[in-house]
């Protein structure tokens, strides 16, 4: 029997890899993180593409994109994001990149050039993707595809928390600022911003933990 392809799409900080990579675990599904893509090619940026303004390059960018290599590689029991054979998955984390991502993601060089990659992942069937236009651009025909949303509040609560867990240092303000700006410059950007599809299930998990936001998507699954 063909597995499932579902998308979740949402705002930062809603939970939408750590719920997606619990209901990879239970149904037997891969777990396809799409912000880790945006992430690692702002960490090459970063290493790589500095003008002599101090700010990223990005024609120089777009030119060395031969030079780039991300995979997503098994460890344990996860998949973990990989630069040219380097495990950036932490690396990618921190607040420059945060502070970073938006603009990569906002070119449509980038998108297009992690266009293809993504859709083969999902070909198969199998998958749970997480992003921001997983259900609208990326797979416009998944099975299944969710929004999610959660106040500003709450979220900054939650990154704030999950940085910590990193060993990232930071306070909740500088964590509040670069969310109500990502939510920004990716709702606002011209390709492929951030939307809930027509055909997605909406869900404010505000008022609900991790756990009771799995259960709910779960409830829709089962008509599977
Ligand atoms: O999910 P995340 O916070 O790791 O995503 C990092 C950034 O990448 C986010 O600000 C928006 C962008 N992104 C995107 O534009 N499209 C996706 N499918 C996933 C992420």
């Amino acid at each position: 029997m063909r597995k499932p392809v579902i998308a979740i799409d949402g705002y930062s900080s809603t939970g939408k890899s750590s719920i997606s990579k619990i209901i990879a675990q239970k149904l037997g599904l891969v777990h396809l993180d799409t912000g880790a893509l945006y992430r690692g090619i702002t960490y090459f940026a970063l290493n790589n593409c500095i003008g002599a303004d101090g700010e990223i390059n990005l024609s120089e960018l777009f030119n060395r994109f031969n030079e780039i290599e991300l995979e997503f590689k098994p460890v344990d029991t996860e998949l973990v994001m990989f630069l040219n054979g380097e495990d950036i998955s932490t690396a990618i984390r921190t607040n420059e990149i945060s502070q970073n991502v938006s603009l990569i993601a906002s070119q449509k060089e980038v998108r297009d050039f992690l266009l293809d990659a993504q859709r083969e992942m999902a070909e198969k069937g199998g998958v749970i993707m997480d992003g921001r236009d997983i259900g609208t651009v990326i797979l416009p025909n998944a099975d299944f595809k969710f929004f999610l949303t959660a106040s500003v509040d709450e979220r900054t609560k939650r990154r704030f928390l999950e940085l910590k867990s990193l060993g990232i240092e930071t306070d909740e303000n500088t964590v509040r600022e670069n969310l109500i700006s990502r939510d920004k410059t990716d709702s606002e950007r011209e390709v492929a911003p951030l939307k809930k599809a027509e055909n997605a299930i909406l869900i404010d998990n505000s008022d609900f933990t991790k756990h009771e936001t799995i259960d709910i998507i779960l409830s829709y699954l089962k008509e599977f």
